[in-house]
């Protein structure tokens, strides 16, 4: 299950009993990978998406690992620093963090209204910078203290991980800007300090090469992405999740190539490969060897049952998007399992 923001963890983003049940309901997934969670105060600009920075948030992750493993689930958390994509309401009208003053094209809700304009950016400093790599370390380790049973680090879509990786945000001079090598560093300091802290076997990372969310996008993505693997495969990290929505998949994320059999040329670990595939393709993509296993978002949000459907040759529910961020039970736990068919 790939990792989907709902919006249901409160203003405090502390998760809840109604997120444990969720959870609960999707344990039969090979691998639960939830929601992008917040490293820490500044990283956190998504409207009740919950964090993992305090106690009581620690707290909460704790009743959705139980929920999860009870059901003899897995779940690893997917951890962010939303970086310019901050909105200053989130943050005391303070500017949000970046690797340079680059300003977003986009808008999200705040607690201040519905379609509010990213602002200007501020550039972490050297040691901003070490500072947001132990708050990826200090949530990878209440990860574990919770029970979940691993992290992976979103470095993907145009948030903080991703703005320092790609050179249309990252315009520094310093070690961190400028070659392909520099802007995958903030990216390999914060895999290297989560693998040491808590092992390289409970860490994931989640990259998106040819997407341009926020309009961050790469000059070199080839390159850059074909670097960036070939450097995590010095980590045996858990594994690599691609988001690469697969030609023609009609999944309206924008793409400008498709280099998933790229980059599954160079990288040695485990690859989960994700964005428009349903049970057909992605047993095709199994059977050619372009992943070692495929994740599934949107079918998950109406199909908790998903792995039974796909065994049981099942139709698939439709989800009401209207209701993909919405608080409470509604759209969230409320989509059933399908009847089990007779096998004759
Ligand atoms: C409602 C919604 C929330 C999402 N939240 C996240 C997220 O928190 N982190 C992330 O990396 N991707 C997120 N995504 C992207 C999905 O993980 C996935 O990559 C995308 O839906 C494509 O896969 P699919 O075709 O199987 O749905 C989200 C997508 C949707 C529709």
């Amino acid at each position: 299950m790939a990792p989907l923001t709902r919006g249901r963890a409160g203003k405090h983003g502390i998760p809840t009993e109604l997120m444990a049940q969720y959870y609960q309901q999707r344990a039969s997934a090979g691998l639960i990978i939830a929601e992008a969670t917040a490293i820490s105060k500044d990283g956190r600009g998504w409207l009740n998406s919950p964090g993992l920075y305090n106690d009581e948030q620690q707290a909460g992750w704790k009743l959705v690992a139980e929920a999860v493993h009870q059901a003899k689930g897995r779940i690893f958390v997917q951890l962010w620093h939303m970086g310019a994509a901050v909105h200053p309401d989130f943050i005391d009208d303070e500017a949000p963090v970046s690797s340079s003053n680059v300003t977003l094209t986009g808008q999200l809700p705040t607690p201040k209204g519905r379609d509010r304009a990213m602002a200007e950016p501020k550039p972490l400093t050297q040691e901003g910078i070490q500072q947001q790599v132990q708050n990826f370390v200090q949530a990878s380790r209440r990860a574990i203290d919770a029970g979940l049973d691993g992290v992976e680090i979103h470095a993907a879509n145009g948030f903080l991980i991703d703005q320092f990786t790609r050179d249309s945000t990252n315009k520094r001079s310093d070690k961190y800007g400028g070659s392909i090598e520099n802007r995958l560093r903030f990216m390999m300091e914060v895999i290297q300090a989560v693998c040491a802290e808590i092992g390289a076997d409970k860490v994931g990372i989640r990259l998106s090469p040819t997407n341009s969310v926020w309009q961050v996008s790469d000059s070199q993505y080839k390159e850059t992405f074909s670097q960036a693997v070939t450097q995590l495969n010095t980590f045996n990290l858990a594994y690599l999740h691609l988001l690469e929505p697969k030609p023609n998949s009609g999944h309206g994320m924008e793409t400008i190539d498709y280099i998933t059999p790229l980059l599954r040329e160079k990288y040695t670990g485990l690859l989960i490969a994700n964005g428009g595939y349903d049970q057909d393709s992605a047993q095709l993509a199994l059977n050619n060897k372009l992943a070692n296993a495929i994740s599934f978002g949107l079918p998950f949000i109406a199909n908790p049952d998903l792995v039974e459907r796909f065994q049981q040759a099942h139709d698939l529910s439709a989800p009401n998007p209207e209701l993909f961020y919405t608080a409470g039970a509604e759209g969230y736990v409320d989509y059933s399992a399908a009847e089990t068919k007779e096998i004759s």
